[in-house]
């Protein structure tokens, strides 16, 4: 095997980050492609929650090689700050993790951008706040951006944010709604800091992962977000500005697409989702209704943000539509203990758009925005079911829903996950 991918296929936070977790010691390196310090990945491992948000979760493992790649967006005080967290907590960072010379960098006119962009009165998408949509614009229109590598070109930075810092503040000035300006000597000051420190960590990455190949070794992309939010393939414009699908590996890494052998495809048992955007299945049953129940019971709050996440029925048609677009060769079911909660569960197997039956996932924004659920009901097992390892342990009704989950989205179901603990995991002989 030469690459697999974990990949989300719902609005993100699907629990990736176990999945990874758990893969990782088959592989020798743990590789980001897209986003940046927007996505959220809780690992349990060691007895010891870890909140990471840019770092690859392979950089919990230091015998692996953990690697920022070209296609992510980086802020560099943040970057720091979680290598220093896992240094605090005694995890080594060091020659283990290299970050990409050609991924591109946040600064800070790009997260006030963002800010007046949300609190305008235009369309607003309901971001993390951390400036990656300003800043892949930056990286697509070419003028204005600026690369890890460049940090380290203490003179071309200067000129370079010399020219950009006073463009910036004329276009921040022209939203109306903003009163921040920015001081080209001080950034340049302050990221001049960031860059030494960042240095060491600093690689071709590309040219790492081709003698990787090239030396057979084992390679894990960690998709952040989900597919859905994928700038190209999901619920455009609510959507964040990457491919987190498996497309965005090629361009986010520079390995090419051949050497992909494995995509598992991860999955809630049930479907959240934070900031706005249409969402079918999502339940507004109340403060004592399933809805809640499943948010509480799976401690649905953002990891990023805090914002506590939409919560609904696993959509069956979203996800068989980005199953095939990941192309995914098996799920992973995850969380499947949180629906416990309920007495009755319900899966999305179609869409009822103005009295016609939609089995495929509309192209079109404005049709799925008026779809309508066509659910099927099946019974709960309303039973703890955290300590199952097998999934003959599991009750007939939570089988039952799981099978029937593979049916509708046409994939085998490979893991399961009944906990957040790495031993509450059933993996499925194929
Ligand atoms: P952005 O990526 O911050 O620009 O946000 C764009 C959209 O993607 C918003 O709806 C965010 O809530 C969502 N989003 C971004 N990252 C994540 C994530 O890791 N999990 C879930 N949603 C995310």
């Amino acid at each position: 095997m030469t690459a697999s991918c974990v990949v989300g296929l719902q609005w993100g936070d699907e629990a990736k980050g176990k999945i990874v977790d758990l893969l990782a010691d088959r592989h020798d390196f743990v590789i980001r492609y897209n986003g940046g310090a927007n996505a959220g990945h809780t690992v349990v491992a060691n007895g010891r929650t870890y909140k990471l948000s840019l770092l690859p979760t392979g950089v919990l493992k230091p015998h692996l090689m953990s690697v920022i790649g070209n296609g992510v967006v980086v802020y560099p005080p943040r970057f720091l700050e979680e290598i220093d967290n896992l240094k605090a907590q005694g995890t080594e960072v060091g020659d283990n993790l290299a970050l990409s010379d050609h991924a591109h960098v946040i600064f800070p006119y790009h997260l006030e951008e963002e800010r007046l962009n949300e609190t305008g009165s235009g369309q607003t998408i309901g971001t993390t706040g951390r400036g990656i949509g300003p800043c892949y614009q930056d990286k697509v229109g070419r003028v204005t951006a600026i690369r890890v590598g460049d940090l380290l070109h203490a003179d071309y930075l200067r000129q370079k944010l010399h020219a950009i810092v006073p463009r910036k503040n004329r276009m921040l000035a022209s939203f109306g709604n903003g009163l921040k300006t920015f001081d080209a000597d001080q950034i340049t000051e302050e990221y001049l800091g960031y860059a030494e420190r960042m240095r060491p960590y600093v690689k071709d990455t590309i040219r790492i992962l081709h003698d990787a190949l090239r030396e057979k070794k084992r390679l894990l992309f960690e998709a952040a977000q989900g597919s859905l939010l994928d700038v190209d393939h999901g619920t455009y414009p609510y959507v964040t500005s990457s491919n987190s699908c498996p497309a965005g590996i090629w361009s986010g890494s520079g390995v090419p697409a051949r050497n992909l052998e494995q995509v598992i495809g991860v999955v809630k048992a049930y479907t959240t989702r934070v900031g706005r955007g249409p969402f079918p299945t999502e339940l507004n049953d109340g403060p004592d209704g399933v809805g809640e129940k499943i948010r509480k019971a799976g401690n649905e709050y953002g990891t990023v943000t805090g914002r506590p996440r939409r919560c609904g029925w696993f959509d069956a048609v979203a996800v068989r539509f980005t199953a095939a677009l990941a192309g995914a060769d098996q799920l992973a079911v995850m969380l499947l203990d949180v629906l416990s909660v309920a007495d009755e569960i319900k899966i999305c197997v179609a869409y009822d758009f103005e009295g016609e039956r939609l089995e495929r996932f509309p192209s079109d924004p404005f049709v799925l925005e008026r779809c309508r659920p066509v659910y099927e009901s099946m019974p709960g097992w309303r039973s703890e079911i955290g300590s199952a390892r097998k999934l003959t342990d599991l009750p007939l009704a939570t089988r039952r829903y799981i099978d029937r989950l593979s049916e509708l989205i046409e994939k085998p179901i490979g893991i399961v996950s009944v906990g957040p603990d790495r031993e509450q995991t059933i993996f499925v002989e194929q």
